[in-house]
């Protein structure tokens, strides 16, 4: 190397260092939400929905990085670890259920008892002495509203219910359920884009708000003391924690200008609300501002009033892996009445929920999501952001969720390090 390339690339190491140092002496009020880019352990999330597995079917599937065997064997499902430990062949590339009862590895015939996990005999050698002695982790199991729940940590799982947002489990609501599918960014970014007051510009794309002439606005603002007038905390012992906002104080921008080096300034419009009285914006936009949004532990959104004003919206950021997340959307309605939650179920959730929020409404949150995964991941995001002032709600949830989450999940545990009884 010559002396001038050293001398350049000193110089260019030097400035690298100064900006991470300065990028790390940036302490977070938020540390645990920092610390968890595999999820929050010991908590309940949606794993798959339950049309999705039949009677005698099994999948593999990634939760929080552990990789997990499901399977519905004389109607009730089994979550267990999807790694022989023999030599750590996963089951579900080639299932074998010879009985209602067991799993056997399709390579070496390991089969164990699908209830407690034991290895209950080798059909190749059923006097191995391993016989008892070494087991699967078994994953605690809900099913409910046609979901398929799945506890991940090695605590006593408490009531699904603490983890599942107001409303979901009523025995009168009617649970729509949207075909999950994966997003390649981490799930704290879906958190923190369901919630964000100023991300609604990004629904002027909306293929919803189009059809129905509805201008968003260039993103939410509030002023800190509406922020924490319209702010609610649900903090019970014994239930759900999560915090909501109401929209209605909210200011919804649909005027900008940009100002131009001559002192002129370019003013622009939100093509939707060009032409439009300040009464027809205000009629527009009332169903958004009697509409209520919340964040709830471990990784959930609410949604009142959307896109219908009897529909509550809920969906779940449920971590993959550290680079992916699963997206579970649900249209509910609460009602007693049959013939309205079959209509539900059927063609009124398909037109009045999943068409307009699922098709054409959430699908710009899930390409922003992805469009930001790289700084975040890859690029230090968490310490080089630059906040300003709307995002003081994405804050006080940070801060919130570090205080409520059960655990942290680790690479460790995805790779098998784990309580096994
Ligand atoms: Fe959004």
């Amino acid at each position: 190397m010559s002396d001038v390339t050293k001398e350049l690339l000193d110089e260019t190491q030097g400035y690298v260092e100064q900006a991470k140092a300065k990028a790390a002496k940036a302490k977070k009020p938020w540390q645990t939400w920092l610390d968890a880019e595999w999820g929050f352990r010991n908590h309940w999330y949606p794993a798959s929905l339950s049309r999705d597995l039949g009677e005698g079917d099994s999948k593999g599937i990634e939760l929080l990085g552990e990789e997990i065997l499901v399977t519905r064997q004389e109607g009730k499902i089994r979550a267990l670890e999807d790694r022989c430990p023999h030599r750590g062949i996963r089951f579900s590339s080639r299932p074998l259920f010879y009985t209602k009862e067991t799993l056997t590895c399709w390579y070496h015939t390991w089969t164990f008892d699908i209830e407690d996990g034991n290895l209950r005999t080798i059909l190749s050698s059923p006097d191995s002495k391993m016989i008892g002695k070494c087991s699967l982790k078994v994953y605690p199991v809900e099913e409910r509203k046609g979901v398929i729940f799945i506890f991940v940590g090695d605590i006593e799982p408490p009531p699904l219910h603490y983890d599942v947002a107001p409303g979901f489990l009523d025995d009168n609501a009617v649970v729509y359920c949207a075909e999950p599918y994966d997003i390649n960014s981490n799930w704290r970014l879906g958190c923190e884009n369901g919630y964000d007051p100023g991300h609604q510009f990004i629904h002027n794309w909306s293929e919803m708000c189009i059809n129905a002439g509805m201008h968003t606005s260039y993103g939410y603002t509030s002023t800190k003391e509406d922020v924490l007038d319209t702010t609610r905390y649900v903090e019970l012992e014994d239930g759900p924690k999560g915090f909501t906002r109401k929209v209605e104080k909210t200011t919804f921008r649909h005027e900008a200008s940009i100002p131009l080096k001559d002192g002129s300034k370019k003013d622009l419009m939100l093509p939707l609300a060009r032409g439009k009285s300040k009464e027809e914006l205000d009629q527009l936009t009332a169903i958004i501002r009697l509409g209520t949004v919340g964040l709830w532990m471990p990784a959930s959104l609410k949604v009142t009033t959307f896109p219908a004003p009897h529909c509550t919206h809920y969906e779940f950021y449920v971590p993959k892996n550290k680079d992916e997340h699963t997206y579970f959307q649900f249209g509910v309605i609460h009602t007693d009445d049959e013939e309205e939650a079959e209509r539900w179920l059927g063609e009124d959730g398909r037109i009045m929920w999943e068409v307009p929020a699922v098709q054409g409404f959430t699908v710009d949150d899930a390409f922003a999501r992805e469009q930001m995964h790289k700084y975040y991941a890859e690029e230090d995001g968490w310490q080089r952001e630059r906040l300003f002032q709307p995002d003081v709600e994405l804050t006080m949830w940070r801060q919130f969720a570090s205080r409520h989450a059960r655990g942290i999940q680790t690479e460790d545990h995805s790779r098998g390090y784990f309580k096994r009884d």
